[in-house]
């Protein structure tokens, strides 16, 4: 099987891999990496479970093959949290009640990051829509939102 070369940046650090053409990002970010914060249920882009930030910009990574992340800067919940520092949306999460089973928490967290990038005091509208691609089986949503309006207040 042909493989690819991909330098790229996983959470500040360099990482030089080997790909197969038709691997996914989050299944080396998972198997290959360990970084399995990220996580899979649906695999076809519908529940934001996998969600990473790729220069910025929230991205399926059940979606993304690994060669597109080639020269790339990838962010994931690994990423979020430094020197065993949980990071203040987690906080806020934990606070509101923002999670039960806490499979969806790590990408609803990279949804959260990067909406109060883009707008730091967000409407509820505007949380409803940034996370509208990450879907939560356990908490009704309420204790996400507070979560949300929390860091923004
Ligand atoms: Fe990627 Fe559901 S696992 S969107
Ligand atoms: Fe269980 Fe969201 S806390 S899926």
């Amino acid at each position: 099987v042909p493989v690819i070369d991909l330098n790229l940046t996983i959470n500040e650090n360099p990482v030089k891999l080997q790909v197969e053409p038709t691997a996914r990002l989050v299944d080396i970010l998972r198997d290959e990496l360990q970084l399995t914060g990220t996580k899979i249920s649906c695999g076809i882009g519908r529940c934001g479970a996998c969600s990473v930030m790729i220069d910025g910009q929230l991205v399926n990574a059940c979606l993304t093959m690994a060669y597109q992340a080639d020269q790339t800067s990838i962010t994931t919940i690994e990423g979020v949290s430094r020197d065993q520092e949980i990071d203040p949306i987690q906080k806020a999460f934990l606070e509101e009640g923002g999670f039960q089973c806490g499979y969806c928490t790590p990408g609803m967290v990279m949804a959260v990051k990067v909406l109060l990038e883009e707008v730091p005091v967000p409407t509820e509208e505007d949380i409803k829509m940034a996370l509208s691609g990450n879907l939560c089986r356990c908490t009704g949503y309420g204790g996400i939102i507070r979560a949300v309006q929390r860091m923004a207040a």
